[in-house]
């Protein structure tokens, strides 16, 4: 059996770094071990457990009551709010639609038929809400930002209207950690009862302790659910957020329950059916023993990250921090302020890090309906394992960009003018899975890895046709689990 185990540690081996703070995305590094090993323990535990049925496993139900009622005092829920935990925040942001696509739904009777609903979002909302609106058959409305991700709440509140389901703002938004006008939006829909859900899948276990925010949650009158995940600042390992949602109404429209099969009656409050446990019960341990005041301390750990990390940001020459983030998100792009031959091309910085031993991610750009462009950028998740090493990364930083500075972006003019020639993205015509391969390959991006430099994919990524762009990516990703 230990053979076993060993190629899996060869296998692991392969991968980045998930301690230690030195990817700044997809890993929440509280630097605290003992952290790992409680979660450990913990999920050991319940392993064998069914999260399908509390009734059978009523330790579940305790858990979960513990997790909702703490996460529902951080974001200052009172007793009205209720919610569930579920197996990340892609599903949470699911279920909130799904919930409001109901409830507008049932509103409706009687009143003259509107098709489709809509699903109303800054463009900076994170791609789980254009999956939800694809699933359950909502239009996708992306209201358009400035070039730094801002949206206006002017832009969002003209649009709401009879159709809309659900408005979405962000605690913050993922791409440049910016915070949505939230009171505004949810006042406005409030008044003509529509549903505003609050996206905290990032932020939601960091901000209730961030300086100097205005009320952003359950404080605002017009919030009617939250997600926030706990695999994320929560520090649980992954599979858990919570979705809180105001009013038993509410919750209890997002649950799932037959009685029309031959077998035992299903009521599911999420997606799944059987479900495990361990992300649960390793979330609970964590928030028992961390408790307000160690959230609060981790929380002042990455603000004084977030701060270093601006501060010498500011003292790069050709570089910038996108917009004015609040959190633990900050994007970086090149400075336009300056000639193009001393700027600092986002992407070639994060290429030019993997070699000091740093990885950023890359954000290919996007240009929305009105025109405008989102800068193309490079993500920064800043976690408290940082704070001790937050001069040897800002000097890594300074130099990675010492050595990128006037090269400009990468461009694809050969793979797009290949493209082009095949006629793809034109009457929305999509490589095969044939195709599609050849022409990643062809591009070099044939087999990725931890250290594969991204700056030409991502910059087909957001110059080819986006049903072109997709189906390569879903190429490249299906191609690597491929037996
Ligand atoms: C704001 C926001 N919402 C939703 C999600 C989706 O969460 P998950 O990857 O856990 O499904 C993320 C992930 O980064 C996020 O940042």
């Amino acid at each position: 059996m230990s053979d076993i185990l060993d190629r899996l540690r060869r296998m692991r081996a392969a991968d980045a770094p998930t301690h230690g703070g030195r990817v700044l995305s997809y890993v929440y590094d509280s630097g605290l071990a003992e952290l790992d090993e409680l979660a450990d323990a913990a999920a050991r535990l319940a392993r064998p457990l069914n999260g399908l049925d509390p009734t059978v496993f009523p330790s579940i139900a305790a858990m979960e009551r513990d997790v909702i009622g703490f996460s529902r005092r951080m974001l200052h829920g009172g007793r009205s709010v209720v919610g569930t935990v579920t197996s990340g925040g892609t599903e949470s942001c699911l279920l909130a639609v799904k919930t409001a696509r109901d409830l507008w739904r049932r509103s409706r009777a009687g009143a003259p038929e509107i098709a489709r609903p809509r699903l109303l979002a800054p463009a900076t909302v994170h791609a789980a809400f254009i999956k939800a609106a694809q699933l359950f058959d909502l239009e996708f409305d992306a209201v358009p930002c400035s070039p730094d991700g801002v949206v206006r709440a002017s832009d969002l509140v003209e649009r709401l209207d009879d159709d809309v389901a659900l408005v979405v703002v962000s605690a913050p938004s993922y791409p440049t950690g910016m915070l949505d006008p939230i009171a505004e939006v949810a006042a406005a829909a409030s008044a003509r009862g529509i549903a505003c859900h609050v996206d905290s899948c990032f932020g939601g276990f960091v901000l209730p302790r961030w300086p100097g925010l205005p009320a952003w949650d359950f404080r605002v009158a017009g919030v009617t659910s939250i997600s926030a995940d706990l695999h994320k600042f929560g520090y649980a390992p992954k599979g858990v957020s919570v979705l809180l949602q105001r009013g038993r109404r509410r919750h209890r429209a997002q649950f799932f329950a037959t009685t029309g099969w031959a077998g035992y009656p299903v009521v599911n409050p999420t997606l799944l059916g059987s479900r495990s446990a361990s992300p649960l019960a390793a979330a609970w341990a964590i928030t028992q023993h961390l408790g307000d005041d160690g959230y609060r301390r981790l929380t002042g750990s990455i603000h004084r990250v977030a701060l270093a990390v601006t501060v010498a940001v500011d003292g790069i020459p050709g570089l910038r921090v996108i917009g004015d983030p609040i959190g633990p998100a900050i994007a970086l792009g090149a400075d336009a302020g300056v000639p193009a031959s001393e700027r600092v091309d986002p992407h070639r910085l994060a290429d030019a890090l993997v070699a000091h031993g740093w990885k950023i991610q890359p954000q290919p750009g996007l240009v929305q309906k009105d025109g405008v462009r989102i800068a193309h950028s490079a993500h920064l998740t800043l976690t408290p394992v940082l704070e001790p090493q937050v001069g040897e990364f800002t000097r890594a930083l300074a130099e990675a960009a010492d050595e990128v500075r006037g090269r400009p972006a990468a461009n694809p003019r050969m793979l797009l003018a290949a493209l082009r020639l095949l006629g793809y993205g034109e009457g929305g015509r999509v490589p095969g899975p044939a195709a599609a391969w050849r022409l990643l390959r062809l591009a070099g991006a044939g087999s990725v890895s931890a250290d594969q430099p991204m700056a030409m994919l991502m910059a087909l990524i957001e110059r080819a046709p986006r049903p072109v762009a997709e189906a390569l990516l879903t190429e490249l990703l299906a191609r690597m689990s491929e037996p």
